[in-house]
This record gives structure tokens, C-alpha cells and sequence, in this order.
């Protein structure tokens, strides 16, 4: 039936146009049809949704308080009476010799952190400086949400800062920006482009830290990009950049995809894609020998190959925690909010392998190669003063209760100009050819000398330099 309706219009076509107009005619319409296809992509997005996520029945008459209050973290001595009489009586172990951190965080470290925290650690030293920067919380959708706000403390004359939204993973916090943020906002003093300043904003997701955990089911990733955004308006920024690692990436990514005409532009040091079906494990297999064939680099060979070594066992052996976490999450998080050492070796295993993949085989675990103890144990005291490690890992749980390839966002793509920052041990690698599937509009795409999964906190001059040029590029275009 469609072939003789196909038919009919041709003759029809036919009869009414001289045939030397045709060509031309049909020339001009692939042309059209080529365009729209190169340039007219059209912008999609997902649905905003809603949510309320306060303690008991939402009343009709209960309206958010939309005040944005000044906040400051305090150090209760009460709180530390109680971390040091539990850090006295932590009962340790005897690891297996020679096991280093390949059975988990090596219990003799252990002793030598705790040992640290008891006796030189200073929390009121820490809460100094983490209330450097003002603080603030408002309440959205039934959750005090917190964040860090800060502003650039010189402008030229008549010189914008650009709006940046920076969010944290698990098990991260808002402290891991404290070292990017003087980059970012005073570039000039340190040494980076002094005509790109930024006007940062780094919230703590519902749950983690000085952020209300929600008291309802079902807060993921979604609900916590909406909540942001609604954060930003409340702020007054229409239009701003997006920066994220681990869920950052996710939330941030979500953000983008439902309100593409406010974000400006989307850094990414951390890329989800869908696991591709049948097209990535073409790539896969005649990228092993043939990488230029289907778009992969020397970087990407490195990185991807021997494959079922460096992507499929790695991935097995670190991500037991990923499914306690999206099964059973408040079973362990009994013992480690009760814990301060077990809290701190849970913690910061992953901020040892997650840094550099070959710490498994050091004793320390490398902590101290790239982190001060100071800042690794404000980051633990951020999950243990506010009680709140068994609600920051329900985000797995919310989000991988659904199919991960077919939630609403894999549909479309993402349309805002997106760079991506490659560090080469993360803890899985994007190659720009795939991340073009899922990101249309890439703008910078840097293969990083080196760093892990806590590029923020570990190196803040790497990533804030690729920060600055992925913005030249997006404002230049
Ligand atoms: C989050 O949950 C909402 C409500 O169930 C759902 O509509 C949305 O697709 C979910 N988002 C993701 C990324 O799974």
C-alpha cells in the first residue's frame, strides 16, 4: 500500500515539474536535509519531574522556606570527646603479611591513622578552614540542602564571573574543591588565565554531609539534579557551567539533559556511557588491532587494552562495594556510623585505589603520596560528625533499582558544549569516539598527564587549566 500511495505521488511529481528543474530541486533538498541533519540536531530534553523528600505527610499548608541562611560548621567538644574515647577502643586486627591493601585497607596502616587522629589530628584546626569559604543552607523540596558559596574577591572593571556548579561523588564531600577553589576564582594570583574567573557554588548531595538526608524512597541521581537547579534559581543564576566527577558526573550530566538552555557548558572528569551493546564490542574488538579504523587513540589503546584485564577483572575486583551499596546499604552502614575506624578504612581504601590503581601493592596504600592525612581525615569527618555514610550510599541503591541502559536520559543525548578531562587512572576510560555517541557537542577533550578519580582534590591545577580552556573554547563559539 505505501509503495503504490509512493507511486502515485512520484507520477503525480512528475507530470507537474519540467524535469530540468528536478535535478536541482532534489540537490537542494538533500543539501537541506544534510544541514538539518549536521546542524539542526533538534534539542531534547527530560522531564524536570518533582519531588518531595521531608519527613511524614507533606501538609498543604507547608511551603518551603526559601530563605537561603548563613551557615557555620562548629566543633562540638562533645562530638570529639566521643570520637576519641571510640578511636581508643578500636579493636584491630592482624592482616595477612604481605597482603598491602589487596585485601581491603591493610589493618597495621590502619593503626598508624587512627593513632594519628586520636593524638595530632585537630578538628578545630580543620573546621577553621573549612569555614574559610561562607557557608549556607536552604531548604528545597523538604531538605535543608548545604553548599559553599564563593565569590571571586577581585573583578576587573567590568569583567563577569562565570557561574560553576562543582559536585562531589561518594565517597567525596564539598571539601574535596577547597584546593581548585582558589584557582578558580583568583586565577591571576596563581599563575592561570586571569580573564576567566569563576563564581563557584559546590552544594553537598541530599544526604551526604551538611545536606538533609531524604526521608523517602526513591532520591536518585535525578532528584538531585533538579534540586540543584532549583538551588541555582534560588541563587539567581539563569545560565551557568557544570562541573562533576563520580555521581557529580551523573547529576551534573542529568542536569544538562533537563535544562539544556541554563547550562552553558558541562566539564566532566568522570564520563558514564551505556555499555554500547554490539557497536562498542565491534569497536572493541577491531580496536585491539586496528584502533585508527574505528576512531580509537594511542592514549585510548593504552588505556583500554589488554581489556578484560584492565577494564572487566579491575572493574569485578573494585566493585564489591558498588553492590552492597545498591542492595543492602543500611546493613553496613550500622557499623560504620558507629565506627570511626572502621568509617576511615572504608573511606579511604578508595581513596587509595581510586588514586592509583597499583597502591594495592604498597603497604600505606599511598595515601600520603598525593594527600595529607589532614585533609583525608576532614573528608572521613565530614561523613562521621553528621552521621551520615549509611544515607550518603543509598544513592546507589536509588539508582541502580533501574535498568542503568534504560533510564529516560540514555534515550537522548547531550546537547550543551561538554568537556571531558581524561585522568589516566580513572577508573574507567572514555574514549572521545564513544563519548561522542552519548555527548554531541564536544568541545575539549584532553587526555590528562596524570591523576585518578579525585582529580579535584588531587590535582585542582590540572583540572582547573582544562576548566579555564573549555570555557574559552564555549564562550569563543
Ligand atoms: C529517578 O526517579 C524518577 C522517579 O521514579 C524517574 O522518573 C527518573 O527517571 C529516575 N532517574 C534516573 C536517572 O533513573
Amino acid at each position: 500500500m505505501w509503495k503504490q500511495l509512493l507511486d502515485n505521488g512520484r507520477s503525480a511529481f512528475n507530470d507537474h515539474w519540467p524535469h530540468s528543474l528536478l535535478v536541482p530541486a532534489a540537490v537542494g533538498l538533500g543539501g537541506a536535509l544534510l544541514c538539518w541533519k549536521l546542524h539542526g540536531r533538534k534539542i531534547k530534553s527530560i522531564e524536570l519531574g518533582e519531588g518531595w523528600w521531608g519527613p511524614g505527610e507533606k501538609s498543604h499548608l507547608h511551603n518551603d522556606d526559601t530563605r537561603v541562611r548563613p551557615f557555620v560548621i562548629e566543633a562540638a567538644e562533645a562530638d570529639i570527646k566521643d570520637l576519641h574515647d571510640r578511636l581508643d577502643n578500636t579493636r584491630f586486627f592482624i592482616p595477612l603479611e604481605d597482603s598491602k591493601f589487596h585485601y581491603g585497607f591493610n589493618s597495621n596502616h590502619l593503626k598508624t591513622v587512627i593513632s594519628y587522629w586520636r593524638n595530632q589530628f585537630d578538628w578545630h584546626k580543620q573546621v577553621k578552614i573549612l569555614n574559610k569559604y561562607p557557608h549556607y543552607q536552604t531548604t528545597i523540596e523538604g531538605l535543608d540542602v548545604h553548599f559553599v558559596h564563593v565569590k571571586p574577591p577581585h573583578l576587573a572593571p567590568g569583567q563577569k564571573a562565570c557561574p560553576l556548579l562543582m559536585v562531589h561523588g561518594w565517597p567525596g564531600s564539598f571539601f574535596e574543591f577547597y584546593n581548585i577553589i582558589p584557582l578558580l576564582t583568583e586565577p591571576g594570583t596563581h599563575g592561570l588565565n586571569p580573564n576567566i574567573v569563576f563564581e563557584i557554588i559546590c552544594p553537598s548531595i541530599p544526604g551526604y554531609g551538611f545536606s538533609e538526608a531524604p526521608h523517602k524512597k526513591g532520591f536518585n541521581a535525578s532528584a538531585a539534579a533538579r534540586i540543584f537547579y532549583k538551588l541555582m534559581l534560588r541563587l539567581g543564576f539563569k545560565e551557568f557551567y557544570l562541573q562533576g566527577g563520580d555521581w557529580g558526573s551523573r547529576i551534573t550530566t542529568l542536569l544538562s539533559q533537563m535544562k539544556p538552555e541554563s547550562v552553558k557548558g558541562l566539564h566532566l572528569n568522570f564520563v558514564m556511557l551505556p555499555t554500547g551493546g554490539l557497536g562498542r564490542l565491534k569497536s572493541l574488538i577491531i580496536g585491539r588491532f586496528a584502533p585508527w579504523l574505528v576512531g580509537l587513540t594511542k592514549e585510548d589503546v593504552k588505556q583500554l587494552y589488554p581489556y578484560m584485564e584492565k577494564n572487566v577483572y579491575r572493574l569485578l575486583l573494585e566493585s564489591g562495594y558498588m553492590h552492597i551499596q545498591a542492595t543492602k546499604p543500611d546493613t553496613v552502614g550500622s557499623a560504620l556510623n558507629d565506627s570511626p575506624a572502621g568509617l576511615a578504612a572504608y573511606i579511604l581504601e578508595k581513596f587509595s585505589t581510586w588514586t592509583d590503581n597499583s597502591f594495592r601493592d604498597l603497604e600505606e596504600g599511598g595515601l600520603e603520596r598525593k594527600f595529607s592525612l589532614d585533609d583525608l581525615l576532614t573528608n572521613v569527618m565530614i561523613y562521621w560528625v553528621t552521621g551520615s555514610i549509611a544515607s550518603s550510599m543509598r544513592l546507589y541503591k536509588e539508582n541502580f533499582s533501574r535498568d542503568f541502559n534504560r533510564t529516560p536520559d540514555t534515550k537522548i543525548g547531550v546537547y550543551v558544549p561538554t568537556g571531558i578531562a581524561a585522568f589516566p587512572c580513572e577508573l574507567v576510560h572514555a574514549p572521545r569516539v564513544w563519548a561522542k555517541q552519548k555527548f554531541y557537542k564536544i568541545v575539549s577533550y584532553t587526555y590528562m598527564p596524570r591523576g585518578g578519580h579525585f582529580a579535584a582534590f588531587e590535582e585542582p591545577g590540572l583540572l582547573a587549566r582544562d576548566l579555564q580552556n573549555f570555557v574559552s573554547k564555549v564562550e569563543k563559539v
